[in-house]
């Protein structure tokens, strides 16, 4: 790792317009989410479903729209840029979606989907280099290249994902985000796909976002790790910090959810206590106020910003 910052997000704010009961609401799906990626660095998201994980990654490939903040490739602003010049970036950041049963267009042969990008960017120059692009893209994955010609739904979950891979692969990008890439798979082909992600990942020199519910799996692959609640980042540390000394009630209580005595295998779960929480009702303080056993009333009014503690640490807490 160089650690010259390859992404840099800054203050990033995405939200939606939901339907409840009839009446349209804004969903604030990220509130003010800051991280920076270094080259060759596996920077690991966790936090509990609906907290914004998905969103952040779409919003850093353009498939979500912020309403503020920066997201900066290399030093170049993403967001709002000129459409010419996000085509290098576009193809340089790229996505595996959580679901590969959803994310595969069913009428696109494999071919294709793995061709995608290469194709929306003007990437290949004959039929003759695309084929043959293809073809290497599918072997890299595991996949015979005869794949190509397949649709999705002759393929399993394994192969799809694998598929998944190799569309985020070709042309060969600088930063993988991966979506929970192998949380909808079968446990038995979870492995595989995971240690297909990690060697492409050592192969291709590539820096990775990796969002996941799994700290056994975080903490094989990435270095350090953000959680996040409700849109906020409420601690971000080295790997191994978090790991044996998590600080931040949160994430105490995430690690505490799922009892495993040795802390590398514990899965990530939904915590049992207090209210869980409404994207349609956001506490005005610490989102995390409403469960957490140490909370004040300064707590219940002002929002915690984020800060260094020392060991590599920051964290979002009245109370630390
Ligand atoms: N396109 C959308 N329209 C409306 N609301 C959305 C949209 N996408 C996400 N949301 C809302 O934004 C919030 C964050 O969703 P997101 O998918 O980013 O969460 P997540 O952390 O990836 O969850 P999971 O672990 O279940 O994948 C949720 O409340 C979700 O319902
Ligand atoms: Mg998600």
């Amino acid at each position: 790792m160089s650690g010259d910052v390859i992404l840099d997000i800054r203050d990033l704010k995405v939200s939606f317009t939901a339907r409840r009961a009839g009446r349209k609401r804004r969903v604030q799906a990220v509130d003010g989410v800051s991280l920076s990626l270094a080259e060759g660095e596996v920077l690991g998201i966790v936090g509990e479903s609906g907290c914004g994980k998905t969103t952040v990654g779409r919003s850093i490939v353009g498939l979500a729209r912020p309403d503020s903040g920066s997201v900066a490739f290399r030093g170049a602003e993403m967001i709002g840029a000129a459409r010419s010049s996000l085509r290098e970036m576009r193809l340089n950041v790229r996505m595996v979606f959580q679901d590969p049963y959803a994310s595969l267009n069913p009428r696109r042969t494999i071919g294709d989907a793995v061709a995608e990008a290469g194709d929306i960017n003007g990437f290949f120059k004959s039929r003759a280099e695309r084929s043959a692009a293809i073809a290497a893209t599918l072997t890299a994955v595991g996949l015979d290249p005869s794949f190509a010609a397949r649709f999705p739904y002759e393929l399993s979950g394994g192969q799809r994902q694998r598929v998944g891979i190799a569309r985020a692969i070709l042309p060969t990008p600088s930063i993988v985000i991966a979506d929970e890439p192998v949380s909808a798979l079968d446990v038995s082909v979870q492995a595989q796909v995971l240690n297909l992600m990690m060697d492409l990942r050592e192969e291709l020199r590539l820096s990775m976002l990796f969002i996941s519910h799994d700290l056994a799996v975080i903490g094989q692959i990435s270095s350090r790790v953000a959680v996040m609640y409700m849109g906020r980042i409420m601690e971000q540390a080295p790997t191994r910090t978090i790991l044996d000394h998590p600080l931040h009630p949160y994430t105490i209580s995430l690690m505490a959810a799922v009892p495993k005595p040795d802390p590398s295998k514990r899965i990530l779960g939904a915590i049992e206590t207090g209210e869980p929480p409404s994207q349609f009702n956001r506490p005005a303080g610490c989102v995390f106020a409403p469960r957490c056993p140490l909370a004040s009333n300064r707590c219940r009014g002002d929002v915690p910003e984020l800060r260094p503690v020392g060991d590599g640490r920051v964290v979002a807490c009245h109370n630390i």
